[in-house]
């Protein structure tokens, strides 16, 4: 998948407990399509037996200087990216003063892709004037850091030196592996995730929407080198690493932070479920059994604010490309190209509920996308994550024209 699909990455090992975690790194990069060099350090293999990285890889791991006495030339030569993970602060240290006395500090002295460190150790050590020397110099000469981050350690201790997750990983390795793109360095604005309407101080009028569509617009421009801020509600998925998260919880607050985000965007991808009504007056105290008799009570709703429509001249008058979502269950074109006018959108993602495949509780969706010019392109069924990339592709398409 996008941008890992076909690409050489070289995974530097070296000895550490988090090294377990390199492991399902590993996983992650082969099913993304990532063909993977793994190089373990003597001390990793300690750490992690060298079968489970070649039963992953699909293809030896390398070990020694002197195996193949040329290698560390030519796998710092072919690969895209190269990732440590975990760089201890031993091969930091080698990597900072430009020691080459072990395989992996060789080829990393020779390799002329990007590298991404993913630091590892105990708190005291990462804390230690001589690492946070070593860190300042690996920054100076261009190597990208992740983590580590705060947490329990593997000593009984707790602080700052767990390796970042993988996930975060290779967020950060997706955006360093992502080719040039028009949308890099401009702010774009998603949000996502369902909005909740108070009814009283505990319960809400709220919508299926888990956030996944947004995130994965979110992530996918971040990793295309955009300024991301997503603006999302309470989504039931995991948030994507990159992006600026704001976390709102009904419409107007929503409408707030966009209007404030707007500023400067050169994008907005409205994927959020907004709830259109809320509770007229929503109570200020729990509702009791006791208020509602044997009748029930009605509960009276009105409509809430539009945010497409809201921001229709905000962002008319900035210029920023806007797409919509239209999520219809009959004469779905029709619907949709009545939005994607009225409500001022430059692209419209058009989803019919219940369609096999589509929905909010489902990792695919089927979409077809409308533009002003009146061409529609159906899109097969696709992940979510696939899905994103092929609207971004669409509007990195758009925005190239009209500039
Ligand atoms: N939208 C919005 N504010 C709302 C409701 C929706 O900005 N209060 C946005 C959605 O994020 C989406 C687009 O408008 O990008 C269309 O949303 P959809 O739910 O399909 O349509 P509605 O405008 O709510 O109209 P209806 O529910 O009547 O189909």
């Amino acid at each position: 998948m996008r941008p890992f699909d076909g690409r050489r990455v070289l995974l530097v090992v070296a000895g550490g407990i988090a090294a377990y975690k390199s492991v399902h790194l590993l996983r992650s990069l082969r099913s993304e399509g990532a063909e993977v060099e793994v190089m373990m350090t003597g001390a990793a293999e300690h750490f992690v037996g060298r079968v489970t990285f070649e039963a992953l890889a699909g293809r030896p791991v390398h070990t020694d200087l002197w195996t193949r006495p040329l290698a560390h030339i030519e796998l710092g030569r072919d690969c895209d990216l190269a990732i440590v993970a975990p760089a201890t602060a031993d091969l930091l240290a080698a990597m900072a003063h430009g020691r080459a006395d072990d395989l992996a500090s060789a080829t990393l002295l020779a390799a002329d892709c990007p590298v991404l460190a993913c630091p590892a150790m105990n708190t005291r050590m990462w804390e230690h004037p001589a690492t946070v020397r070593n860190l300042e110099m690996l920054t100076e000469d261009g190597v990208r850091l992740v983590g580590p981050e705060d947490g329990p350690l593997a000593e009984g201790e707790f602080g700052v030196g767990r390796m970042a997750e993988p996930e975060q990983i290779m967020s950060v390795a997706g955006r360093l592996l992502e080719v040039d793109s028009i949308l890099g360095g401009r702010k774009v604005v998603v949000t996502a995730g369902p909005t909740r309407e108070a009814i009283d101080p505990v319960r809400f009028l709220g919508n299926r929407s888990s956030g996944r569509m947004g995130f994965e617009l979110a992530a996918s421009a971040w990793r295309r080198g955009a300024e991301v801020v997503c603006i999302h509600g309470p989504a039931t998925v995991p948030r994507p690493h990159g992006p600026k998260m704001i976390e709102t919880e009904d419409a107007d607050a929503m409408l707030r932070s966009l209007r404030t985000e707007l500023d400067g965007a050169a994008v907005l991808c409205m994927a959020a479920a907004v709830s259109d009504f809320r509770a007229a007056s929503p109570s200020r105290e729990k509702i009791k059994k006791e208020d509602v008799d044997a009748e029930g009570f009605r509960l009276e709703l009105e409509r809430g604010p539009d945010l497409l429509v809201e921001t229709k001249e905000q962002r008319e008058s900035s210029n920023i490309f806007t797409l919509g979502f239209a999520l219809e269950t009959r004469d779905g074109l029709r619907n949709a190209r009545s939005k994607l006018e009225g409500k001022g959108m430059d692209l419209v993602a058009l989803n019919i509920a219940g369609s096999p495949g589509s929905g909010f509780d489902v990792d695919t969706n089927r979409i077809t996308v409308l533009d002003p010019a009146g061409t529609v392109e159906e899109l097969p069924l696709l992940t979510k994550r696939e899905a994103a990339d092929r609207l971004l592709d669409r509007i990195e398409d758009q925005l190239g024209d009209g500039s």
